[in-house]
């Protein structure tokens, strides 16, 4: 009933979402990633499009079936270099970004060019990485005052000060806190809690995926009419 009322509501907007874990190569044949499924990221895509909105999702490496609808345009990115660059191609001509991909932290500082070959008296292997960009804070830093960004925290302790920090060093609107300290990845079910630049902050009970993206996007958009 509530969801209907507010069918179109995003008509008219264009929305970047990111999904998935990000894939930093070691070697040809190997990658560093995460546990990352992209459902809350393809849930938030699909409401979007069920809004109304224009979406471009830009995704890494997912669990799920990516969504095939006339309003959702795919934008695949394995690497957070890939994804930096997507976002902040497509984040120019649009009104929201939402950041609920699992973007690696670090990359190799070189990507070997063969595949890695262990050595019969070799016990141990170190790899040197370097720190990846951090999409949304250099997203947030340029937006223009009525883009909104919207960004995630993931978190297995200290949750609320964790989320805070981010917040404030991001400086995204808006902050999506889960505690991913059980049966997050993959599941169908999460529960958050919003932080915003004013202060304010909402815990929400645990609900589907699919119920969140719904709320989430009805949120964001009661923000951007203020
Ligand atoms: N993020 C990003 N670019 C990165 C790393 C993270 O845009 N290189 C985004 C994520 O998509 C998410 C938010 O930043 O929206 C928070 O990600 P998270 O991993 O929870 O926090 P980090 O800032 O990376 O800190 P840490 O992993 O140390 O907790
Ligand atoms: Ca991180």
């Amino acid at each position: 009933e509530d969801l209907l009322n507010k069918k179109e509501i995003l008509k008219g907007k264009t929305i970047v979402v990111t999904a998935g874990g990000t894939e930093e190569a070691i070697d040809p044949v190997r990658f560093i990633g995460n546990r990352s499924s992209g459902k809350m990221g393809i849930a938030i895509a699909q409401a979007a499009a069920n809004m109304g909105a224009k979406v471009k999702l830009v995704y890494g490496n997912v669990t799920i079936p990516l969504p095939q609808d006339k309003n959702i345009e795919l934008f695949p990115a394995p690497s957070s270099e890939d994804m930096l660059m997507q976002v902040k191609q497509e984040f120019n001509r649009s009104d929201i970004l939402i950041m609920a991909a699992a973007v690696a932290d670090w990359r190799m500082k070189k990507v070997a060019d063969h595949k890695l070959k262990k050595q019969a008296d070799q016990a141990t292997l170190e790899l040197t990485l370097v720190k990846t960009k951090d999409i949304l804070r250099e997203v947030a830093k340029q937006k223009n005052p009525d883009q909104v960004v919207v960004g995630f925290a993931a978190e297995t302790n200290d949750l609320l000060k964790n989320a805070e920090k981010k917040l404030r060093e991001k400086g995204a609107d808006m902050i999506v806190a889960n505690d991913v300290s059980q049966n997050v990845f993959g599941s169908d079910k999460d529960k958050v809690t919003i932080l915003r630049q004013n202060g304010t902050i909402e815990e929400w009970p645990e609900m589907s995926k699919k119920e969140i993206a719904s709320k989430l996007l009805i949120y964001v958009n009661s923000f951007i009419q203020k």
